[in-house]
């Protein structure tokens, strides 16, 4: 198992370029599955979450190639197997992803039931919810999850839940319905840009969809789709991300490929703490601008919830309450997506921090400095949030099983070596 090892106390500094979308291309690598034609996505960034989707899709018949250009090709060419088994499942939560896509073109499907994961428990009874309003029948069969169905019928769906919508139930029914006879009408849809990329690219598939990036999607369905070449949207989080390692270092960072659009209330927040992010160049082009990152050498503290989009992200919680650990004064962090989400806490207590949890919310009383110390966490985001903490403390950080950052950050720490950090990877 790798780890990074970081000698803290750098000030980032340089230009770096934000990958392609994970969460993004997750769903819309799913919907090949929609199509026989062939279909070539852009940007998609090499990480395992992706190479995991890739051997599924290969199981479920899918012939697929993606080079070191980022250019993924791909193409269905047999049908025969609609069963995403629990050794894939486990793996990757967003397998699930295949449900919709299965049901809707193959009349079936079967997806091992994801179990709970670090961050809490996630069901995904509103995925199935969905399905079943389109008529399909859903049984649990050996922990698979088995939806069936000859034909699907547009529907009216609710897709809230008691923490807001569901981003993947939402690209899941939508799936279904671009198929289904049919107007569909999904309320509480998530917000998501990513939701808004998969709508985006059906659309050019040939689907018909109204009100993307709305909490009402409209979806007449259709007989068939085509194939579409199609570029994947800027990583909003891994975005977020290095905007707060530059305001963690005290750095001064030019951000290329920078979705700033989609990161209204992040922004909102950080400018609240003192660190600014001004487009520098293609402002007529916000979803890829440059934006030049600075920061105040004080940092305000700040109460801040998550949300569903355009809310605060649950996945830069972690990131900025490392950054929240240095501010002067307490802060106020709620987890309103996932209220689990709290790996981080206990690991920046490690290196000094004064975080102190009730429930869902996490008063951050800044300190002056934090120290070095080796550290863990068992979730994407959180080991995000200890590298940055790694990078801001003197002294040699450790940051163990970064195979969790490789889920979704793609070469962090060569990207972070290239605007100035001094962190290693180091085999265990
Ligand atoms: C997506 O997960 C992302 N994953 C997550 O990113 C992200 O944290 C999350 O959306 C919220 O923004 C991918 O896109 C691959 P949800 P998803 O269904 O769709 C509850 C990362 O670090 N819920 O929107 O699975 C659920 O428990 C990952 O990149 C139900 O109650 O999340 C949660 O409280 C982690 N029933 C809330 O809704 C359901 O059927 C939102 O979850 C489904 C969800």
């Amino acid at each position: 198992m790798d780890a990074f090892v970081i000698h803290g106390g750098k000030r980032l500094k340089g230009t770096v370029r934000v990958s392609g979308s994970k969460n993004a291309s997750l769903p819309l690598m799913a919907a090949a599955l929609l199509t026989e034609e062939p279909m070539t996505l852009r940007d998609v960034p090499h990480l395992s979450d992706i190479g995991n989707m890739v051997s599924l899709l290969r199981e479920l018949g899918c012939e697929i190639e993606h080079g070191d250009d980022h250019v993924m090709t791909m193409r269905v060419t047999d049908e025969m197997n609609s069963h995403a088994r629990y050794d894939v499942v486990r793996t990757m939560r967003a397998s699930i992803c295949v449900l919709g896509p299965l049901l809707a073109k193959r009349g079936e499907a079967k997806v091992s039931m994801p179990g709970g994961c670090a961050i809490g428990d996630r069901p995904v009874d509103l995925h199935l919810r969905g399905m079943e309003a389109l008529g399909a029948e859903v049984t649990l069969d050996g922990g698979d999850i088995h939806v069936k169905a000859k034909k699907l019928r547009g529907a009216r769906i609710f897709l809230g839940g008691p923490f807001g919508s569901t981003v993947l139930g939402t690209a899941n029914v939508m799936s279904a319905a671009v198929l289904a006879e049919g107007t569909t009408v999904i309320e509480q849809a998530a917000c998501e840009p990513e939701v808004v990329d998969l709508a985006d690219m059906l659309t050019s598939m040939g689907a018909n969809i109204s009100g993307a990036g709305t909490p009402r999607l409209i979806i007449e369905g259709v007989k068939e789709l085509k194939g579409v070449d199609h570029r994947v949207i800027a990583d909003r989080i891994e975005a977020g991300t290095l905007i707060m390692g530059a305001a963690i270092t005290n750095g001064d960072v030019k951000i290329e490929n920078c979705p700033l659009d989609t990161l209204t209330a992040a922004m909102d927040r950080l400018n609240a703490i003192g660190v600014t992010a001004e487009p520098v160049e293609h402002a007529d082009n916000p979803m890829r601008c440059t934006v030049s990152v600075g920061s105040a050498r004080r940092l305000e503290p700040i109460s801040v919830t998550t949300q569903p989009h355009p809310g605060f992200p649950t996945d830069l919680q972690a990131q900025l309450m490392a950054l929240l650990t240095l501010a002067d004064g307490n802060s106020m962090v709620t987890e309103k997506i996932f209220p689990e989400r709290f790996l981080h806490v206990a690991e920046l207590a490690r290196m000094g921090a004064k975080c102190y949890r009730q429930g869902p919310t996490v008063m951050v009383s800044g300190v002056k400095k934090l120290t070095a110390a080796p550290v863990m966490a068992s979730d994407l985001r959180a080991s995000a949030g200890l590298v940055l903490a790694g990078m801001a403390a003197k002294g040699v950080t450790k940051v163990n099983r970064v195979y969790h950052l490789d889920r979704g950050y793609e070469r962090l720490e060569e990207k972070l070596r290239g605007i100035g950090a001094e962190i290693e990877r180091v085999a265990e």
